[in-house]
């Protein structure tokens, strides 16, 4: 006779259980917090349908009680202490949304300590101490979900987990900052430097607290790494990841590639290799005709390659009050579904696989092997040949040379487009390069990504 694995695992009265409202507790009750409330407020009956039993925001806590009170009203109990939410017995699943890698830690561990699923939106806090965090969550079988850790309003977290549930993933490569997004848009649409753009993205609200993860690609990174032990079920690697901002991308770079059909994107890469995974952040070089190209402003894209699937893509606001709210509440209707069942029948929300090796380890960046941009100073028009000659004698396939489009104050300058070479060659072809007597100054390199099969 057929007996339904989850029936066969699960005592009757964790199944009547799962009729029960659904209690949250949120610690943090800021832009993601107040959007939350008002999400779940008002979709509440959708969401209950969705979730098969209501959810309900039961307790805050917050640093600012009267302004909370302002935005939950007398329904919920406000708190100043976030420890109090994590272990109150009332509350299944708390939702951390206050941000920071010190005491969120803290109030994750203790909630999970105390059985209760965890949803957040705080990427730092899982790329730095996420193997702690999972590793707690595994042992009491409760849930860490995360969705609006990553590209908040695209669902790609979900995606690698569930919808890609049957391939082989090869690589996830995406604009996961929108900060960075909307300064790169700007300086190719308006001709803006660097620091201008950098101004108005923060006028606007965009960028992180403290602007420097977003522009150094440390924000990327985190989102990054979550987005890697997704797709090919390894240890969370934050710190080996190549991470490299745009803080030193030049105006002139942002124009040469667009003279020779690209445009500078900041991605994230997390590419499977024979020898490990290529997992880095930095601003690159994308056919100006390519999708990703076209994502502008302060939007969101991830392309994922896998095996059956094929490419896929998923665009989106990657930042925002009711965006994050939606990735968080999502997460809660996944939790509500999945309260009570126990968790070997769960989808695992961090796919650290059975089979997952050290096999899976990071590449060092000299074995990264791509094509690259390449601008070169020079004296005079007519050394483009030299320039060209000396790094095919370093073996470095040259696809294309061209001298620059002439700039006001900026001398002549050759431009070469490589075919793919491993970086440790490159960089010695560089160093060479720079030592000939027809460069003029430093050279410039770029990674470029044709984002095809
Ligand atoms: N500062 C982040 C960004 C916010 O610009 O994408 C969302 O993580």
């Amino acid at each position: 006779m057929y007996r339904d694995p989850v029936e066969s695992l699960e005592p009757l009265h964790h199944r009547q259980a799962a009729i029960r409202t659904l209690c949250v507790g949120m610690i943090g009750i800021g832009t993601v917090g107040s959007g939350t409330f008002r999400v779940l407020a008002r979709n509440r009956a959708d969401i209950a349908a969705r979730a098969g039993r209501s959810i309900e925001l039961v307790m805050v806590a917050t640093r600012n009680l009267e302004r909370a009170a302002g935005i939950v009203g007398d329904s919920v109990a406000l708190t100043a202490d976030a420890m109090h939410v994590a272990t109150h017995p009332d509350v299944d699943v708390v939702v951390e949304v206050a941000g920071g890698t010190g005491p969120a830690r803290d109030w994750v561990l203790a909630a999970i300590a105390h059985g209760k699923h965890v949803v957040t939106a705080n990427k730092a806090l899982l790329a730095v101490h996420g193997a702690e965090i999972f590793a707690a969550a595994r042992e009491k079988g409760v849930i860490v979900a995360y969705e609006g850790a990553v590209a908040v309003s695209i669902p790609i977290i979900k995606a690698l987990r569930e919808g890609l549930a049957a391939n082989r993933i090869e690589w996830v490569a995406g604009i996961i900052n929108g900060t960075t997004n909307f300064i790169l848009s700007k300086m190719r649409d308006e001709g803006l430097d660097f620091a201008a753009a950098l101004a108005q993205a923060q006028a606007l609200g965009y960028a992180e607290a403290d602007p420097s993860f977003d522009i150094e690609g440390i924000d990327a990174a985190h989102k990054l790494t979550l987005l890697a032990a997704n797709a090919f079920g390894m240890p969370l690697r934050f710190a080996d990841a190549q991470v490299e901002g745009i803080t030193a991308l030049q105006g002139v770079d942002v124009a040469c590639a667009e003279q020779l059909g690209y445009r500078i994107k900041l991605l994230g890469v997390a590419r499977r290799q024979a020898a490990g995974v290529e997992l880095r952040v930095q601003p690159v070089l994308v056919p100006a005709a390519h999708l990703m190209a076209q994502v502008n402003g302060s939007m969101n894209a991830v392309m994922v390659k896998s095996d059956a699937a094929g490419l896929t893509m998923y665009y989106g606001a990657g930042a925002g009050s009711e965006q994050t709210a939606s990735a968080v509440i999502a997460d809660l209707v996944d939790v509500a579904r999945l309260d009570g069942v126990h968790a070997a029948q769960h989808v695992p929300h961090l796919g650290v696989h059975a089979h997952a090796t050290n096999a899976l380890a990071v590449l060092p960046r000299a074995a990264v092997h791509t094509s690259h941009y390449l601008r070169v100073p020079v004296h005079a028009l007519d050394q483009i040949q030299a320039i060209a000659a000396g790094l095919a004698e370093r073996k470095v396939p040259v696809r294309q040379v061209a001298l620059a489009a002439e700039r006001p104050g900026v001398g002549p300058q050759v431009l070469v487009l490589t075919g793919p070479v491993e970086q440790g060659a490159l960089d010695l072809a560089v160093h060479a390069l720079q030592a000939r007597a027809e460069v003029a100054g430093p050279v410039t390199t770029l990674r470029v990504e044709s984002l095809e099969g």
